[in-house]
């Protein structure tokens, strides 16, 4: 059993332990047209022929310049992959395709509502959309080269452009979730120093066009209370030549893309040479305290890798129409529907909406209408799908030859249901494991090589090459079904290159723990700790337990227990708070909120509702409690520590264990009494 170093509870104390399933094998008209059938490219990746194994990957781009040392290990474990190379994302991704795919879809964009058109989008319209933007960018606003912008941008077309286009020039961006509030998007300003605010007045969800515009106001007001001032805030129109927020625009300071792009109608924009090393973007992911990591990952390593595993893993061919429908706000949004696919020149669809809105056959029939045959989504996702409607795919006329399950563990009943019903029994089913931090996949599955095994990742992907240890620092031996600490030993190009502003935090929270000399400059000494637990089987897949910090994993997305903690003390009654993860049919974890109050004040239905308000506003609904419990006591060691594992076991209805060691254990009899 894994136990985080606290011994309070873990994510994987409490995962789900299934047994062994048995393998099922992939169509045979898969493997003939497949780009990766020969085993032989793990003896080309293997420990022995690392790191100039990757010249593989790399080899998948156009540099302006070649790399002149593939890996660099001068300043453990800062790593600089594929060093002195000159590259262009924005090139990599739309211009090179021209020759050929000019006319070719490179994005789908499919909105909410069902009566507006789908947009199709070809190579030639994404590059000059794409030059345009960065014409604005650079000459309206002044973005240089490392200038960071924030994007809050929903699922549209335009996000993708905007990333693109500041991709061309070399500007950092950070695009934060939609989801998040205004709040959350002013911290992320204000931690990048980001000087443009790029969002859109209003976005569908769920059948309703929502006030977007609002939450950059917020944003920016927030960050200035914080010392950041924002040059300028770009709105894009939803439709455009028309305004759809109600919020009124701030003379000097709010701008309508759509308007000020008709300067730059026709304008072409070099793409800059960026060294490889050079940073592409943030992504802002939750960690074990109060505040989010901006993971900074690289332009020439990132890029390599996510066409790397878009090509062998996803099996992306150019004439491929992929749907990933994670949101672009995540990590694999960026990495797969943007960066990747676009790189291999794929047609990629944007889905603006909710999958089961107006009912569960929505997506199907867009997978009909656009003739999709890779699909990419969350075992939430499939969770959702499969209650509402489990015999709605079966209606349409669609065929995937590849499908994807990412983000949190799937239990092999749901993984069934996805495999037949889904996928018709045709598609062979990825199960991969990785992280915000990762850039890519770590482990699973080749879709060509490897049987399926429902609720296991696979063995790690080619080049990435796992190990388990205890909490002592001990191997777990290899494929013993034991479980512990999962890491890789070597570094791989999409790694990220640091924690943004914050190279101790980066050092701390993945290599210090397992480090076998901080001051060998062999990468050997330095492995990745992850931060999940995870086992080996006697086949060598992987099986990930799940987080071993203080994550919950709600619908696949890593929220920190301490960020919904400190949102809930803003509340000025709470004295005390503690997250738990609570188990949700649908949405695997989700969170309980624990609190009690400053002497003699008492609970009420108002007060539980303003601390539930406080999480909305901080962070954003999707961290919104199952339940807040204002408790009398915490349960508490007797050096005053709370108890997080005795309350998790009340939430999930579960023996609370041991408690005789608690300073109070009378409480915990009271807690369960109040559960609502
Ligand atoms: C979990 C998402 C089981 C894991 C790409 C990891 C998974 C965290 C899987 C990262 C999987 C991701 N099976 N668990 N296939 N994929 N996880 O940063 O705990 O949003 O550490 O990246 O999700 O979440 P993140």
């Amino acid at each position: 059993m894994v136990q985080d170093r606290t011994g309070e509870v873990s994510e994987a104390e409490i995962a789900v332990h299934w047994q062994e399933e048995a393998y099922i094998r992939q169509p045979k008209t898969f493997v003939d047209q497949a780009n990766l059938t020969d085993p032989a490219i793990f003896d080309r990746f293997s420990l022995d022929k690392f790191p100039d194994c990757f010249k593989e990957y790399a080899d998948l781009l156009d540099w302006y310049k070649p790399w002149d040392v593939t890996l660099d290990t001068s300043n453990p474990p800062f790593w600089k992959w594929f060093k002195g190379g000159r590259i262009n994302a924005s090139y990599n991704c739309v211009d090179r395709h021209l020759a050929k795919y000019k006319n070719k879809t490179a994005i789908h964009f499919v909105p909410e509502p069902e009566h507006e058109a789908i947009q199709h989008i070809t190579y030639q319209e994404l590059f000059v959309r794409v030059n345009e933007v960065a014409a604005l960018l650079r000459d309206f606003c002044g973005l240089n080269k490392g200038d960071r912008v924030t994007l809050h941008l929903p699922m549209v077309a335009e996000l993708p452009i905007t990333m693109l286009a500041c991709a061309r020039l070399g500007v950092i961006h950070s695009q934060v979730f939609s989801g998040f509030s205004g709040k959350a998007t002013g911290d992320r300003v204000v931690d990048s120093e980001s000087r443009v605010l790029i969002t859109m007045d209003a976005y569908y969800r769920g059948g309703q066009l929502l006030d977007h515009k609002e939450k950059a106001d917020i944003a920016f007001d927030e960050a200035m209370r914080d010392g950041v001032t924002l040059e300028k805030v770009l709105v894009w129109q939803r439709h455009p030549g028309r305004y759809s927020a109600k919020t009124a625009l701030v003379e000097g300071r709010d701008f309508i893309v759509n308007d000020v792009l008709q300067l730059f109608r026709r304008r072409r924009v070099d793409p800059v040479e960026m060294l490889a090393e050079d940073p592409l973007f943030l992504m802002y992911t939750s960690g074990t305290t109060g505040k989010p990591k901006g993971c900074q990952h690289s332009t020439g390593g990132y890029l390599a890798y996510v066409a790397g595993t878009s090509k062998y893993i996803q099996d992306i061919h150019p004439e491929d129409v992929y749907w990933c429908m994670a949101d672009i706000g995540w990590i694999t949004g960026h990495s797969y529907i943007v960066y990747g696919p676009l790189a291999l020149g794929a047609s990629s669809v944007v889905f603006e909406g909710v999958p089961t809105y107006p009912d569960a056959g929505r997506p199907w029939r867009i997978a009909e209408e656009l003739d999709v045959n890779i699909f990419h989504t969350s075992p939430t996702a499939i969770r959702a799908l499969r209650r509402a409607g489990p015999d709605e795919p079966a209606k349409y006329h669609y065929h995937f030859k590849h499908m994807t399950t990412v983000g949190e563990p799937i239990e092999p009943a749901v993984w069934r249901w996805y495999h037949s019903a889904v996928g018709k029994g045709e598609a062979v089913v990825v199960d991969t494991w990785w992280q915000t931090e990762n850039g890519g996949f770590l482990c699973s599955t080749v879709p060509a090589i490897h049987p399926m095994k429902p609720g296991s990742a696979g063995p790690g992907v080619p080049g990435i090459h796992p190990i388990i240890y205890d909490n002592d620092g001990n191997e777990i031996p290899p494929r013993s079904g034991r479980a512990g600490n999962i890491c890789i030993q070597n570094p791989w190009p999409g790694i990220f290159q640091t924690i943004w502003k914050d190279p101790d935090r980066f050092v701390q929270t993945y290599y210090a723990r397992y480090c076998k000399d901080p001051n060998s400059k062999d990468w050997r000494d330095w492995p990745y700790f992850a931060n999940d637990g995870a086992l080996q089987a006697s086949d060598g897949y992987y099986r990930i337990l799940g987080r071993i910090d203080d994550v919950i994993n709600v619908s696949g997305h890593r929220l920190g227990t301490k960020e919904i903690e400190s949102a809930s003390l803003l509340v000025e009654e709470v004295s005390e708070a503690a997250v738990v993860p609570a188990r949700d049919e649908i949405k695997g974890k989700t969170p309980d909120l624990y609190v009690s109050l400053k002497p003699g004040l008492k609970a009420s239905d108002e007060l539980r509702k303003r601390i539930e308000d406080s999480v909305v506003r901080e962070i954003g609904a999707i961290a919104r409690p199952r339940r807040v419990v204002i408790v009398p006591d915490m349960p508490k060691t007797r050096s005053g520590k709370i108890m997080r594992r005795v309350l998790a076991a009340i939430s999930n209805n579960e023996d609370a264990g041991d408690i005789s060691t608690l300073a109070n254990p009378e409480v915990v009899a009271e807690i369960q009494q109040m559960k609502r």
